[in-house]
């Protein structure tokens, strides 16, 4: 098993009641799950826990997480720091967002290869040229050479993409990688997260409000509601057999890519 989430439970602070209960979830290599939900169901929550990065003092009180068949959850933060990127990776939402503005995305590839390999800068350079160019951004030299603001959304997700790509992860998480961007451009990262899967073996989860997406994209499909998984099934089960009212209902609202459903 490449990721197995054991019954955890997670507390924000000195909330109460757990943000997240019981939830579990097992993954093999190369699977791809997706995770829908409402807006506050607890799908960040999930995959932050995966990567140690709670914040808020957010912590799992309850089950275990193992990769590859080691707990995660009593990991130094020098173990965090060498499986973040290396074996784990994320992207965002926006990943301009997450780029720092004021620098060129070069510079900032450069230093983020350095921060994990021993590498010389022009050394670097030339990764980061390479595994754009893989993730099919034209003239990759020149895209190294911009601004974050500089290039369309479409590619700054796909810098993103080939960023958390760079030291071939056993494991992507992708956090609504594709809600910013107009439904044409969302197709086309979708596909591409697709293949890596082919490519790399890359297993990923891919949270998303769109459950047109979500079973597109999916081996298996959760839906989460108030912090509890309230389904779960492959593709088939979750559109045409769901018992669960909740997830009929996003059914319903399915959104189409340019008149064509996704599913
Ligand atoms: N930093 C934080 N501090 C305290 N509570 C938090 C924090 N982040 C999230 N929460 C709590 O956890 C709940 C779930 O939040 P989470 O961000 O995981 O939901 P989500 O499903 O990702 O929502 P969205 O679709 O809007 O991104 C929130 O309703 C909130 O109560
Ligand atoms: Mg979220």
């Amino acid at each position: 098993m490449l990721l197995d989430i054991e019954n955890i439970s997670v507390k924000y602070g000195n909330a109460p009641k757990p943000t997240i209960e019981n939830f579990s979830l097992k993954m093999k290599e190369g699977e791809i799950v997706s995770i829908v939900g409402e807006s506050g169901s607890g799908k960040t929550t999930v995959i932050r826990a995966v990567l140690g990065l709670l914040p808020g003092g957010g912590r799992v009180t309850e089950g275990d997480i193992l990769f590859e068949g080691k707990s995660l959850l009593g990991y130094s933060k020098k173990q965090w720091l060498d499986l973040r990127g290396s074996h784990i990776s994320m992207i965002f939402q926006d990943s301009g967002a997450m780029i720092n503005p004021i620098r060129k995305i070069g510079s900032l590839y450069v230093d983020y290869i350095r921060n994990h390999k021993k590498v010389s800068k022009k050394e670097a350079w030339d990764m980061g040229c390479a595994m754009l160019e893989r993730m099919r951004l034209p003239s990759a030299d020149n895209v190294m050479k911009s601004y974050p603001f500089q290039l369309s959304g479409g590619m700054r997700q796909r810098v993103g993409i080939a960023m958390a790509m760079t030291f071939e992860p056993k494991l992507l998480l992708a956090d609504e990688p594709t809600s910013a961007l107009d439904v044409t451009t969302q197709a086309q990262i979708v596909r591409q997260m697709m293949e890596l899967r082919d490519e790399f073996g890359t297993a990923i989860i891919i949270v998303t409000h769109n459950i047109g997406v979500a079973a597109y994209m999916g081996d298996e499909i959760v839906v989460m509601q108030n912090g509890k998984v309230v389904d779960r099934g492959d593709r088939d089960h979750i559109l045409h057999h769901a018992d669960d009212e909740y997830t009929r209902e996003l059914m319903r609202s399915v959104p189409t890519l340019e008149g064509l459903r996704y599913v």
